[in-house]
């Protein structure tokens, strides 16, 4: 099976009540985890790459990983380009053989939000590639961009319907109070999603496939280990899974999931040379970090996307 669009997957998950995990990737190690873990729970899957991921690996190597992924696995598998900010890139990522690209012009006017998101659709479906747009802002880092929490803001549900209408994206990513990386709420404060907003959304677009961001629950287990080991996170709270699970049950059809894995990949790595502090073969280590990832994903699939067996 060559790689997929999300149209498929979308329509199976929104009527199901579950949602795809999107993971995103940016070395060998993360995708063979993932892929494994899906392979295992016959789960399908997306695999982002963002701009900053494409310039680290470059534009060829996580391409040619992933088609290898789908070989080695057989899944459905999307490669889908992680907040995209110009046509450009867009149009480059398309060229590579993705099959899905988000165009990120939420920090953007909304009238040029659309005008930008429209060139992208244009674009993206002559070459039979589906869009993600975004409306509303997520505090937190994305790609060295650090949005403070006063400059974020919620998704306004009013304008969703003229949004989706006249860009033509196939999917919608919506602010209701997850955030990029691993401070997501200050300690003490208590995590909260404004599920009034996502009920209102769902309402407005029926049956349209909702996206959310910045949904890692950031795993206390890998905190820890990393603080264990020589680490110093700060305590850092991420978004509950109980939520993720009922935004799941909701019109949320992507979770896109990043600082989780990071952390599993980090804690394993200091543990491995904690352990062993004579090693210097790579593949023990990143072979350690590879499981740890496995693990992620297996728990995520299971626990909280509700997506195994859908592949
Ligand atoms: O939302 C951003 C993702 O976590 C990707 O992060 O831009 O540092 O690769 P990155
Ligand atoms: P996290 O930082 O919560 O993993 O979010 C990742 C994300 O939204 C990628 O687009
Ligand atoms: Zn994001």
């Amino acid at each position: 099976m060559p790689l997929v669009t999300s149209t498929e997957m979308f329509k199976k998950a929104y009527e199901g009540g579950y949602a795809i995990g999107a993971f995103n990737v940016n070395n060998m190690e993360i995708i063979q985890g993932i892929t494994e873990a899906g392979k295992e729970l016959n789960a399908p899957l997306i695999l982002q790459v963002s701009s900053g991921a494409r310039k680290y690996a470059n534009r060829t190597y996580l391409k040619k990983l992933v088609e290898a992924a789908v070989i080695e696995t057989g899944l459905p598998i999307v490669l889908h380009l992680d907040h995209g900010d110009s046509f450009e890139l867009c149009q480059s990522c398309i060229e590579d053989g993705f099959t899905s690209v988000m165009i990120d012009g939420s920090h953007l006017p909304y009238e040029e939000n659309i005008k930008l998101t429209r060139q992208v659709v244009e674009y993206a479906h002559s070459k039979g590639v589906v869009v993600e747009g975004e409306l509303g802002r997520l505090a937190g880092i994305e790609d060295k961009v650090n949005v403070s929490a006063e400059d974020a803001s919620y998704t306004r549900p009013e304008e969703v319907q003229d949004f989706v209408t006249r860009t033509g994206v196939d999917s919608l990513a919506i602010a209701i109070g997850t955030s990029h990386g691993a401070y997501k709420f200050k300690p003490g404060q208590k995590p909260q999603l404004r599920f009034d907003i996502l009920k209102e959304v769902s309402q407005r677009l029926p049956g349209f496939p909702i996206v959310l961001h910045g949904a890692s629950s950031v795993m206390p287990e890998y905190v820890k280990i990393i603080n264990e080991f020589g680490g110093k996170m700060p305590d850092a709270i991420g978004i509950p899974e109980d939520m993720l699970r009922q935004a799941a049950s909701m019109a949320v059809c992507k979770i896109n999931i990043d600082s989780d894995l990071r952390l599993a990949m980090t804690a394993s790595i200091r543990k491995h040379f904690a352990e062993h502090p004579d090693h210097f073969d790579p593949r023990q280590y990143l072979g350690d970090a590879r499981s740890n990832i496995k693990a992620v994903v297996e728990h995520k699939i299971k626990e909280v996307l509700g997506c195994a067996d859908k592949a």
